[in-house]
């Protein structure tokens, strides 16, 4: 019998969008303190620790419980996997785990968001488990400016990570979210990276993402603007999208001088992509997300934890994803006055 008659029928939501695509945050935790993800105004940045504002450990999902999940995600239809964080690569035996996923039927790529701390110490055993796509954020090439956006000076080390996986052949691409007065005098630098090294540098436009969030108008650059100073850089020339392709839009760059590049823009709020929208979301606390920027979410982990059978918990995860919302009005946001955003964190989401 051809393959194609075992394949599950693709899991649809009520607006036709095939849902393919699971992001899991395995922790809130993480090794930096972002300004825009883990702002000052939460009570300080070193002090989320001490004031209990990271989830205990028994509040995250176990292992066991997410690789539960996958599997039956799988086993519906989702074929893509994304871990992130906070950063996942703080959590312990996170190889492990990913030893095991990479063990899952069906399952045909593991993905990484990472903040490229750890990268060089994990890239090689990430590699011997079969990841292939790293996604690292970075958000300046200035290790001051770093440490100023970060709260650690930690510049080298994901440097040195982004060289490492660069050698182990992972297809990197890195996420810089555009930020006013903060990286926008280094767009140039950053297309030279794209240049010099086969990295993908993405630009994404800054989102009011959770109720604390340090967004400011003033800070945003919309992507069409990114892309506008590139045509002083070099020639811009789209690729073509794929399916599997996630929301950015893609040029090759070339510069004058004839070396070439890849530079992607990511528009969530200037010209969302939410008709294309193929995830579905587990955030660390264990609930099923479908929209990064609407708070409505399915209990996963009180249902498992209240001895669901797998049917109860396919069925939880149909709900939701026939549930997912058409998309966001965060155009609004910088149209008016009002200031629409989610009150869901980015650390808990996963981006
Ligand atoms: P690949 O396409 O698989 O490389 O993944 P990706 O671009 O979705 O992954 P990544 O975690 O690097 O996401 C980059 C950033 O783009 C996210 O952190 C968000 O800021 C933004 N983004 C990604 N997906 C969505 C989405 O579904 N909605 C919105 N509004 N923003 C998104
Ligand atoms: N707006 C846009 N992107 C964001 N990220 C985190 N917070 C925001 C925000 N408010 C990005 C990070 C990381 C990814 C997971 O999400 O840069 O690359
Ligand atoms: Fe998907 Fe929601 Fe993002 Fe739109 S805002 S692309 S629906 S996750």
């Amino acid at each position: 019998m051809p393959d194609i008659m075992n394949k599950p029928l693709p899991l649809v939501d009520q607006f036709s969008r095939t849902i393919s695509y699971l992001r899991l945050s395995l922790t809130d935790r993480c090794n930096l303190r972002c300004m825009y993800c883990m702002p000052q105004e939460d009570e300080g940045r070193d002090s989320e620790l001490k004031t209990g504002k990271f989830l205990p450990h028994t509040e995250l999902l176990s292992y066991e419980e997410l690789l539960r999940i996958v599997k039956l995600a799988v086993g519906m239809g989702m074929n893509k996997l994304r871990l992130t964080g906070g950063e996942p690569l703080v959590r312990k035996g996170v190889l492990d785990f990913i030893h095991q996923l990479s063990a899952i039927k069906g399952l045909d790529e593991i993905r990484l968001t990472t903040n490229g701390v750890l990268l060089a110490k994990y890239a090689k055993q990430l590699a011997a488990e079969g990841v292939k796509h790293i996604n690292v954020s970075l958000d300046t090439l200035v290790p001051e400016k770093f440490h100023k956006i970060t709260g650690k000076g930690l510049f080298q080390e994901v440097w040195n990570g982004l060289m490492t996986a660069a050698n182990l052949g992972f297809k990197v691409k890195i996420n810089v979210v555009a930020m006013k007065g903060v990286n926008d005098d280094e767009f140039r630098d950053f297309a030279n990276l794209a240049l010099d090294y086969p990295f993908q540098v993405r630009f994404i436009e800054f989102m009011p993402v959770g109720d604390k969030s340090s967004w400011q108008r003033e800070q945003f650059i919309s992507a069409d603007d990114i892309q506008s100073m590139f045509s002083a850089i070099g020639k811009l020339t789209p690729f073509t999208r794929r399916n599997m392709d996630g929301p950015a839009r893609v040029f090759e760059l070339e510069s004058a001088d004839g070396r070439k590049g890849s530079v992607g823009f990511i528009s969530p709020i200037s010209h969302h992509f939410c008709d294309q929208c193929n995830r579905l979301r587990l955030t660390s606390e264990g609930k099923l997300r479908s929209c990064l920027l609407n708070d409505q979410e399915s209990d996963l982990k009180g249902l498992l934890r209240s001895g669901a059978s797998d049917k109860e918990i396919i069925s939880i995860i149909r709900q939701t994803i026939l549930d997912k919302p058409q998309g966001h009005s965060l155009q609004s946001t910088l149209e008016g006055e009002e200031r629409t955003t989610c009150g869901g964190r980015m650390s808990r989401i996963g981006g």
